[in-house]
């Protein structure tokens, strides 16, 4: 797929990538061009929701700094050469992308710098605004029958909090059933699984993953649910490039541990990093709220709930609330 920025965006991206403001002139005069071709150049980057600011008359900031990840600098990041790597700066969701690819070499990783149409959970969007975060899915084929793969999201969830801890330093990093990562009740990444393939003896898996890296409260705050960013909870711009690398090393692990000992060896890392461990909850499955408090996880990676009256609830799916976050009052209790 060819890029949607032509060389001379690309230039000036890279120019403007470390967030120092420069003059038209400057960019000008760097880039060997003439200022008008700069002028256009930016509006189109503009117009591409690329968040480049003009902080005085005839000059350009990046509201934060970027530096682009390219399926060369990725390959040459990870431990494993067997990974086909495809990077770009703009498709509509790196899900759909790895859906539709007929490549048989797996695994397969996809990265994309800005999605038009990033798919979340329970049939939302993911809004993936450029070069400030990640969005990356795997393409996983698994010698196992999708009934056998109950509890992978959450292996999924810690396998990415341990990377991020460990690359960038422990943190209150949470993982909420059955596959966010949160920080303080505020959401910083999201996992969106969808099987693309099924065949009597294995099924291929798309993996998809969006983590608020560089995001900044002013942006998080516009999408209307509680989120934050890596960059917010570390109080410094992240390097992506390196982030993204340890996660892919440490997904490859998990999953690989994950097919060969199940979910039995991860539940206590579960039960250290639960958000919800003993808390009230609301959860949603089809249209009936229950409510209950949270006693973990069952062995098949299910929500376990005790309810009112004492009994057991085990939740294969849906959305869980705490209770005090709930956002309306719930006219069952
Ligand atoms: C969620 O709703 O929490 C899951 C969000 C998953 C978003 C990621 S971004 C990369 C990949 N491509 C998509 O279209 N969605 C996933």
């Amino acid at each position: 797929m060819p890029s949607i920025f032509t060389q001379l965006q690309k230039s000036i991206l890279a120019c403007l990538g470390n967030q120092q403001p420069l003059s038209l002139e400057t960019l000008a005069n760097s880039l060997n061009n003439i200022p008008e071709n700069i002028i256009l150049a930016i509006d189109d980057l503009m117009n591409a929701q690329v968040q480049i600011q003009k902080v005085a008359p005839q000059t350009y900031q990046l509201k934060i700094p970027y530096q682009g990840i390219s399926s060369e600098t990725l390959k040459n990041k990870l431990k494993n050469p067997h990974w086909s790597v495809y990077c770009f700066d703009s498709i509509d969701s790196t899900n759909l992308f790895l859906k539709n690819i007929s490549v048989d070499k797996m695994p397969i990783l996809c990265h994309s710098e800005m999605q038009t149409a990033g798919r979340g959970r329970l049939g939302r969007a993911w809004q993936s605004p450029f070069g400030t975060n990640m969005y990356f899915s795997i393409k996983w084929r698994a010698f196992r029958s999708p009934s056998q793969l109950s509890g992978l999201s959450l292996v999924i969830g810690l396998s990415l909090t341990q990377a991020i801890e460990k690359q960038l330093g422990s943190s209150s990093l949470k993982v909420k059933w059955p596959n966010d990562i949160w920080c303080d009740g505020k959401k910083v990444a999201g996992v969106l699984i969808e099987i693309a393939h099924v065949e009597a003896s294995y099924c291929d898996l798309i993996i998809g993953i969006g983590v608020n890296v560089n995001s900044q409260a002013c942006d998080l705050q516009q999408l209307g649910r509680p989120c934050t960013s890596l960059g917010e909870i570390y109080g410094r711009c992240i390097n992506r490039l390196e982030l993204l690398a340890a996660m892919i090393e440490s997904i490859e692990n998990d999953i690989t541990r994950f097919l060969t000992q199940g979910l039995d060896g991860f539940l206590p890392q579960w039960s250290q990093k639960d958000a919800l461990q003993n808390h009230q909850v609301i959860a949603v499955h089809g249209t009936t709220p229950i409510e209950g408090c949270v006693q973990g996880i069952g062995p098949q990676g299910q929500l376990i709930l005790k309810l009112e009256n004492k009994s057991l609830v085990y939740l294969d799916a849906g959305e869980v609330t705490l209770k005090g976050l709930a956002k309306k009052p719930n006219p069952l209790f």
